[in-house]
């Protein structure tokens, strides 16, 4: 098995794409070989020895791409160290909340399989002027979270790094 790690991830507007680039420049920082790829190119994960998984939460949900990786490559995964992170809250006082943190504890506990070396959440990004449909019908219902909500950009670009330190770590 080639020494890469893999860091792959899911994106509906480009914020989760953005923050596994950062993932994957800090993990080279640390001398490790990295390429970084959107889930639906991945045709194998032979060439790999870890996987670090990004993806948003949608409507308390990782988007369908990243449910799809995890069930395709179950056995790969399940043989290498795997670590996981989310983005979600697009506000940085919504990161407190225990229920933010059970969105992500929820999707992980449907592959008891994986037992990733590293699981975290990340704030995400929000944008209403560029959401297509049927995101956008979100944002404009009154009874929705999102409804109002103004732009808003929660990624902690510390955390990540700080985070993508310990993978390395754990990963060496
Ligand atoms: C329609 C919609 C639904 C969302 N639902 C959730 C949610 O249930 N939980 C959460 O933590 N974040 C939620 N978010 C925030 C996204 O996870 C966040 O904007 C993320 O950065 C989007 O990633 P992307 O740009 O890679 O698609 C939602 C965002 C949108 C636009």
């Amino acid at each position: 098995m080639s020494d890469k790690i893999l860091v792959v991830y899911v994106t509906r507007y480009g914020s989760t794409r953005e923050v596994a680039e950062r993932v994957a420049e800090t993990l080279r920082e640390n001398g490790l070989q990295v390429d970084v790829r959107p889930a639906k190119q991945v045709r194998a994960l032979e060439g790999y020895r870890a996987v670090v998984l990004g993806a948003p939460l949608y409507i308390g949900r990782w988007l369908k791409d990243a449910q799809r990786f995890l069930s395709r490559f179950q056995a790969d995964l399940a043989q290498r160290p795997v670590a996981v992170f989310s983005l979600g809250p697009t506000r940085l006082e919504e990161m407190a909340t225990p229920d933010v943190r059970a969105q992500l504890d929820q999707e992980l506990s449907k592959y008891p399989w994986l037992k990733p070396v590293a699981a975290e959440l990340f704030g995400g990004k929000y944008d209403p002027a560029t959401l297509r449909f049927p995101d956008n019908l979100l944002g404009a219902l009154p009874a929705s979270p999102l409804h109002g909500a103004p732009a808003s950009d929660a990624r902690d670009w510390d955390a990540i790094r700080v985070w993508a330190n310990d993978v390395a770590i754990k990963l060496r």
